[in-house]
């Protein structure tokens, strides 16, 4: 472990864990040496991973302020990680200081952290549950206690749904949220593309092979599917980089992201 940071009880440091590798990428502290040790075969295979994961983090601010700036004043983010680079409630509450926001994740390890930086904030929750039981979710009370879904939400499902393999139904998992949705609902969506790299893709999903939590990279055509029955906003879907860049950019490849409204 590094730095001083104390784990919650009942984590297994040695099993490697999405959220903590994903910290490992952003440069935060809240990881293991079974994590680092992930990470670094990843950035072996893609020495570009921290700045792709910057950019998705980059994305999903401008398309918080972006939904923010439409009147949204709630937000649900499934497979929240742990909020170590800027995070939703920081943006939306910015831009709306009664924004309503409930991070979820399934790892113990994210929630924990989530309501260490939440504590104090009556707007904001962090809970545990699994994007894959979706509709239990949005039926939670613990939700609805925050949420209101008889009005417009943004649902983010940022990198996470290539932590859901096809037989677990990432489609169907969208599908369902989608109909819970009242309509001026947004889907804001970021997934791994192999599409430019498919031999360094292929490596990096080696390297999460033994985590909690395999990754299913997708291709353009099944990323775009996830989005049936929602209206893409312009830019459309695009590379993470290039959906409305505040400023020039270099462009990256990996990731894929978009946002979607429900009429
Ligand atoms: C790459 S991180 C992305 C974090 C954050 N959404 C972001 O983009 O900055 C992926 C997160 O998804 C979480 N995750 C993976 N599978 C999940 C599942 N089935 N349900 C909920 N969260 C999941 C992991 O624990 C991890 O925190």
């Amino acid at each position: 472990m590094s730095g001083t940071w104390t784990p919650p009880k009942g984590i297994d440091p040695d099993r490697p864990s999405p959220a903590r590798v994903y910290d490992c990428y952003l440069g935060g502290t809240h990881n293991f040496a079974a994590d680092r040790a992930v990470a670094a075969q990843a950035i072996a295979a893609m020495p570009q991973l921290p700045e792709i994961m910057r950019a998705n983090r980059a994305f999903m601010r401008r398309a918080v302020r972006m939904v923010a700036g439409e009147g949204v004043d709630q937000f649900l983010d499934l497979g929240a990680g742990i909020p170590t680079v800027g995070s939703v409630h920081e943006v939306a509450q910015a831009l709306v200081p009664d924004a309503r926001v409930v991070y979820v994740d399934v790892d113990p390890v994210a929630v924990a952290h989530g309501r260490a930086i939440l504590g104090g904030n009556p707007y904001a929750t962090a809970l545990p549950g699994d994007v894959r039981k979706a509709a239990q979710l949005l039926g939670d009370p613990e939700v609805g206690s925050l949420l209101d879904l008889s009005r417009p939400v943004a649902v983010l499902l940022i990198a996470v749904l290539h932590f859901v393999p096809d037989a677990d139904d990432p489609y169907g998992i969208v599908a369902g949220i989608r109909d819970r949705l009242a309509p001026g609902s947004y889907l804001v969506l970021s997934h791994g593309c192999p599409d430019e790299e498919p031999e360094a893709a292929d490596q990096v999903q080696q390297a999460y092979r033994g985590t909690a939590t395999p990754l299913s990279l997708r291709d353009r055509a099944h990323v775009q599917r996830m989005f049936t029955g929602f209206d893409l906003v312009e830019p459309g879907l695009t590379w993470a980089t290039a959906w409305r860049p505040d400023e020039p950019e270099p462009e990256r490849r990996e990731l894929l992201a978009g946002v979607g409204w429900k009429r």
